[in-house]
C-alpha cells in the first residue's frame, strides 16, 4: 500500500521542518556544476511543497539558505539568489491558486536589495492565503535568532516597557522570528547528514526527528508521505511516561 494512503488524517504534524541537504553531492556525483544540484533542489520545493498541501500539513518550513552559506564561493551564493529570486516571479501564480501564504524567517536585511524586493512582493500577494503557510528560512540562523531576541528583550527592560520577571519561554517566543507559528511536529533532514546545522535550536525541543539518506533533489512525494506515517507511528511524551500517554489517550477516547 502506498504511504499516501497510510496517512492517518485526525494525527497529521500541523507543522514540518525540513533541511533540504545535498543538492551539491548530486551534482557533482554526475559531473555537473554544484549550481545545477540547486536547480534540481528548487524542482523538489514545489513538488514537497504540492505534497505538504495534497497531505493537509499547515505549516511548512524549507531550510533555503543558513548565515553561514554566505561564506559559500560567491559563484555559489550568486546563484542560490538569481534562483530565489527566478523562483518567487515564477511560483507566485502557484502559491495563490494553491491558498499557500509565503512567510520569511531569519536576516532578510542582508538580502540584496533586489531579493528583498521580489520577496516583499510574493509576501503581500499572499498574505491572505489560508490554506497552508510555506515559511521560508533565508539568511537564516538559530544562534543569530536566539541572540536578536535577548538583545531586543533587554532592549525592551531597558526603555521600561518589559519587566525582567515577565521573561518567560512564552514571551521569549515572541522575540522569535517564528513568533506566532507553532513548533514543528516533525524535522525532516536529507542527504544522511544526522546534526540540526543550527537549524530552529528553540523551536524543536519537543520535534521528532527523521533523517533520510536521500539526496535533496531525490526526495519523492512517496518518500515525503513515508516520513509522515513513521512520525504518526511514534509516541511523542513531551518528558512523561508511556503509560501517562497511554492514559489520556485513553481518557480522550472516552
Ligand atoms: C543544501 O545542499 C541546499 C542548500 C544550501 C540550498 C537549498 C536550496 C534549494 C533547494 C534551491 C532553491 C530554493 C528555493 C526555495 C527556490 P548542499 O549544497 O549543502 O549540498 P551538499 O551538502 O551535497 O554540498
Amino acid at each position: 500500500m502506498l504511504f499516501r494512503e497510510q496517512i492517518v488524517p485526525e494525527r497529521l504534524p500541523r507543522h514540518i521542518a525540513v533541511i533540504m541537504d545535498g543538492n551539491g553531492r548530486w551534482a557533482t556525483s554526475r559531473g555537473l556544476e554544484r549550481q545545477a544540484g540547486h536547480i534540481e533542489g528548487a524542482k523538489t520545493v514545489r513538488r514537497i511543497t504540492e505534497a505538504a498541501v495534497e497531505a493537509g500539513i499547515r505549516y511548512l518550513t524549507l531550510y533555503a539558505f543558513s548565515i553561514e552559506n554566505w561564506n559559500r564561493p560567491q559563484t555559489e551564493v550568486q546563484a542560490l539568489m538569481g534562483l530565489l529570486v527566478k523562483s518567487l516571479r515564477e511560483e507566485t501564480a502557484l502559491l495563490m491558486e494553491q491558498g499557500i501564504r509565503l512567510r520569511v524567517i531569519g536576516d532578510t536585511e542582508s538580502l540584496a536589495p533586489d531579493v528583498r524586493r521580489e520577496l516583499e512582493d510574493t509576501l503581500r500577494q499572499t498574505e491572505a492565503n489560508t490554506r497552508m503557510d510555506m515559511v521560508l528560512a533565508l539568511s537564516y540562523g538559530a544562534r543569530w535568532e536566539i541572540t536578536q531576541a535577548a538583545r531586543r528583550m533587554a532592549e525592551a527592560v531597558h526603555a521600561g516597557q518589559l519587566a525582567a520577571g515577565q521573561i518567560t519561554e512564552e514571551t521569549f517566543g515572541q522575540y522569535l522570528c517564528t513568533a506566532g507559528i507553532p513548533d514543528p511536529d516533525l524535522l525532516i533532514r536529507t542527504s544522511g547528514e544526522i546534526r540540526i546545522s543550527n537549524f530552529l535550536l528553540w523551536q524543536i525541543a519537543y520535534s521528532e526527528l527523521y533523517f533520510t539518506p536521500v539526496l535533496w533533489p531525490d526526495f519523492t512525494k512517496e518518500m515525503f508521505f513515508e516520513a509522515i506515517v513513521n512520525y504518526q507511528q511514534r509516541q511523542r511524551r513531551f518528558g512523561k511516561t508511556a503509560s501517562q500517554v497511554a492514559g489520556e489517550g485513553e481518557e480522550a477516547a472516552r
